[in-house]
């Protein structure tokens, strides 16, 4: 691994173990099978609004802010209460996959957390990542081919600490460069894709920067399902990024890039 990437690239790119990626592989088969289900089904798991990491969410159902995707947030933490749902209609087959797909990924994301913490100077930081591992969250992902065309997600920075892109079944993830420049962020079968969110620019002392990055659709994929699959890394779920309405006013792609540590950190609360 190579963590140094991340200061030159923005992004580390990490060997698969092959465990890992047929656990994957096998989550992913379960989700778009799911996806076919009938929609009163996948509305029994909705759990709150797409701020709260549990459950389904149908973003066509967010009015201006709609658009043609779902997605589903899976988390050791947010288990018992799917669970519930579960007994009255069934857990779907992607969730029951969780504890192997932990198994497989943890030591990964382990590694990666002591790796950089090295690198970054931030010594703590495995023993952080160690804390927040029931609140990691797997995001699994539809975007509604037939319907959403060309920019599929806006250019935007993530939550959390660290976002691992575990899974593409297309092409298209961009990343934006330090000079801003869009580039393909590609994810294959042999690799995956890490890099910081805003929550490790935020404890790095801006160090490390939020990777800005879009998913856009081409003529050659334009129109067709696609799915994929993420993990959101968390490590201090007691630091969060303010409510929605303030961190999501407009910003440039890649305002924080060169925004000072103390304008960033700004945008942060503890509970
Ligand atoms: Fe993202």
């Amino acid at each position: 691994m190579n963590v140094k990437m991340l200061a030159t690239h923005g992004y580390m790119t990490i060997d698969y173990p092959r465990a890992m990626r047929a656990a994957v592989e096998e989550s992913m088969r379960d989700w778009q099978n799911f996806c076919r289900s009938p929609q009163v089904t996948k509305n029994l798991f909705k759990v709150g609004d797409r701020h709260i990491d549990g459950g389904y969410v149908d973003r066509r159902d967010e009015g201006t802010d709609a658009e043609q995707k779902e997605y589903f947030h899976v988390s050791k933490d947010r288990m018992p209460h799917l669970m519930k749902i579960a007994a009255a209609c069934g857990m779907p087959a992607f969730i029951k996959h969780l504890d192997t797909l932990l198994s497989e990924t943890t030591p990964v994301v382990l590694d990666c957390a002591r790796a950089i913490g090295q690198e970054f100077n931030m010594p703590k930081l495995h023993a952080l990542a160690e804390q927040g591992r029931n609140a990691w969250t797997f995001r699994f992902l539809h975007y509604i081919g037939a319907v959403q065309k060309g920019l599929l997600a806006k250019p935007h920075i993530d939550r959390k600490e660290m976002s691992l892109h575990l899974c593409e079944t297309h092409t298209g993830a961009q990343y934006l460069t330090r000079d801003l420049q869009w580039k393909p962020l590609d994810v294959d079968a042999g690799k995956t894709v890490l890099f910081p969110s805003a929550g490790l620019q935020h404890h790095s002392g801006g160090r490390l920067k939020a990777l800005c990055h879009q998913v856009v659709a081409d003529n050659v994929t334009d129109g067709e399902d696609r799915y994929s699959m993420v993990l959101f890394a968390d490590f201090l779920p007691d630091v969060e990024f303010l409510p929605q309405q303030k961190w999501e006013e407009p910003h440039p792609p890649g305002f924080n890039y060169t925004m000072p540590q103390k304008k960033f950190v700004q945008m942060f609360v503890s509970h």
